[in-house]
């Protein structure tokens, strides 16, 4: 049986989706109860928080995927692996970030590392997980789009290769199905080119079908803006990804094609099926 924490968020709905259709047996772990799951998949409510609890989200397990949100520093990196190994789980999946390897100093990142830290020093079979920016962020443009046919952002022209989560989840399943070819594999996921922000606009106007227009923020009133609901060091390294991306940030990685077979998908299909959100 496989475990896959945050079932319910951008990446684990469809990773879960895409293991149940292989027929897999799935135990879908989130804090809230959890409607629209497929037919079969066990659905188990509890907060990785909760230390106590850990034995029971991850008992009967053989595989895990790791999946933490936010900022995961109410997180115990350390006891969740060891809950996992108690429990008899063999192999592990961590869902980190690519900015634990391209910002090395970014305290924003510590409890990411800390986790990697924990999944390679586990004893498991691991695989590493490493993704850029998610197409999923345009979420936070929706109520503009669907409002007032507008997006204020920062940084218009400065294009980051963001990567589907249906083709992080595509990875994820691949990985848990396969332990042999990919433990002790660390995969940086982009998708298939780099695209600004002023062309994700452009993208999301095509599916809406009308104008939306791109209204350029400077850096410090996205800033105020961030600050509202996350902490300063957060934002200043977002607004520092955003603005001024390395090489390397911005370079499309082949990982997506090595595992899947196929070119990642480009964010007008994520625009696509995420239509209804933005009309
Ligand atoms: N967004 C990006 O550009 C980006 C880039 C690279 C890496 N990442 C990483 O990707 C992860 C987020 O992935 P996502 O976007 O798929 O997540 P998401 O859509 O925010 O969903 C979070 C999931 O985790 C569950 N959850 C949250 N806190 C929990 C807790 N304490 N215990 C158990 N379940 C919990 C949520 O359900 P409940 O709320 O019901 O618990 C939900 O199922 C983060 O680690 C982030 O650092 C993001």
């Amino acid at each position: 049986m496989i475990v896959v924490t945050g079932a319910t968020g951008n990446v684990g709905r469809p990773l879960v989706e895409l293991l149940a259709a292989a027929g897999e047996k799935v135990t879908a772990v989130s804090r809230r109860p959890a409607d629209g799951l497929p037919a079969g998949v066990t659905h188990r409510q509890g907060d990785l928080a909760d230390v106590g609890g850990l034995a029971g989200l991850f008992e009967g397990a053989e595989a895990v995927y790791l999946l933490v949100a936010g900022l995961g520093d109410e997180l115990d990196p350390r006891a969740i692996v060891t809950a996992a190994v108690a429990a008899g789980v063999r192999r592990i999946v961590f869902q980190s970030s690519q900015l634990v390897g391209t910002r090395t100093g970014s305290v924003s990142h510590d409890v990411l590392r800390a986790f990697e830290t924990a999944v390679r020093g586990s004893g498991l079979d691991w695989t590493v997980l490493r993704p850029g920016g998610f197409a999923s962020n345009a979420f936070l443009w929706a109520e503009q789009v669907r409002s007032a046919r507008t997006v204020a952002a920062p940084f218009g022209d400065v294009a980051l290769p963001v990567v589907d989560p249906v083709d992080i989840a595509g990875v994820a399943a691949e990985v848990l199905r396969d332990p042999a070819a990919h433990a002790g594999r660390t995969y940086v996921l982009t998708g298939p080119v780099a695209v600004s922000p002023r062309e994700q606009v452009r993208a999301l106007a095509g599916v809406v079908g009308a104008p939306v227009a791109f209204v350029a923020l400077s850096a410090s009133e996205a800033r105020s803006q961030l600050a509202r609901f996350l902490p300063e060091e957060v934002v200043d390294g977002m607004l520092s990804v955003m603005g001024e991306p390395s090489a390397e940030e911005q370079r499309v990685s082949s990982d997506v094609e090595r595992v899947l077979g196929r070119t990642p998908r480009p964010f007008a299909a994520w625009a696509e099926r995420n239509a209804p959100a933005f009309t």
